[in-house]
């Protein structure tokens, strides 16, 4: 990833913050962008103290706001040079069944769940033309393949539609030596998994054949794997990375 340029939102904590981070070890820089700034700059801070200095730069960014977008491509232009690569990470989850979800609650998780990514390929796409070509990874989920079971209605909905933004956008600009790819994570150790009640996620665990939930790194491994060149004609698809979740 030497001299490759890099956002990741959602990148103060959790996946994003082990996205960002395995991206700077393999030589990339990196803008980490979140709407947690405290997370944010403490992240930065932490990579900067870890030997990544001059190669990291945090900044608020609100992934459904075309203004921030904007804002961030051009301090990551100004800071690295222009972009090469993009994590569409930001996501918030939604429990809610068809039913019980509101029209407020629904829009809210379309709105960062799918908009975002789509907003953020929107605002990056023309710094990979600078660039010569770029590639990214939008953040679906196995419920962007299979029902969870529980609801997660607007959630579904919007992890599933994330897949056929990816192919739309694949087909779209692979002329361009853009590459555009999407994963689904299974069950991961982060933040936001720490809130689950116990029986939610110990239900969740026996229908993981390896049985346990994914260290962070161990999902961002595969997202490096899609930004790097040895997945150079690797576009339009999806990498499940799920424990086994989906394969039974
Ligand atoms: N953790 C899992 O088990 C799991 C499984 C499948 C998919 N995913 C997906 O992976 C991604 C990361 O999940 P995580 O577990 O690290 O979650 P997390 O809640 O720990 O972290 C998500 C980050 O996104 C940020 N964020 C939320 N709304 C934002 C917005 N509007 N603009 C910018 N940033 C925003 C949050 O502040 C937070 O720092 C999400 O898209 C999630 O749906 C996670």
């Amino acid at each position: 990833m030497n001299g490759k340029v890099a956002i990741v939102t959602g990148g103060a904590q959790g996946l994003g913050a082990a996205e960002a981070e395995i991206l700077l070890d393999h030589g990339a820089s990196v803008v980490a962008c979140d709407i947690r700034d405290d997370e944010g700059e403490a992240f930065a801070a932490a990579m900067e103290a870890a030997g990544h200095g001059g190669r990291i730069a945090y900044q608020r960014l609100d992934v459904t706001s075309a203004d921030d977008w904007a804002r961030v491509v051009a301090f990551a232009e100004r800071r690295f040079g222009p972009l090469t690569s993009l994590v569409n990470n930001a996501g918030i989850p939604g429990r809610a069944g068809v039913e019980n979800t509101t029209e407020e609650g629904w829009q809210r998780t379309i709105d960062v769940d799918l908009k975002g990514s789509w907003l953020g390929m929107k605002a990056c796409i023309p710094s990979f033309r600078r660039a010569g070509g770029g590639a990214v990874v939008n953040t679906s989920s196995t419920y962007g393949l299979v029902a969870s079971g529980h609801g997660s209605t607007a959630y579904s909905a919007a992890k599933g539609a994330v897949v056929m933004l990816t192919k739309a956008a694949a087909a779209e600009y692979a002329r361009e030596n853009i590459r555009v790819n999407c994963i689904h994570p299974g069950v991961v150790d982060t933040p936001r998994n720490q809130t689950l009640p116990p029986d939610w996620l110990e239900g969740l665990l026996r229908k993981t054949p390896l049985g346990r939930m994914a260290a962070p790194r161990e999902i961002a491994s595969a997202v490096l794997f899609l930004l790097s060149n040895e997945a150079s004609y690797v576009t339009g698809t999806s990498l499940v990375v799920d424990g086994g979740y989906t394969a039974i």
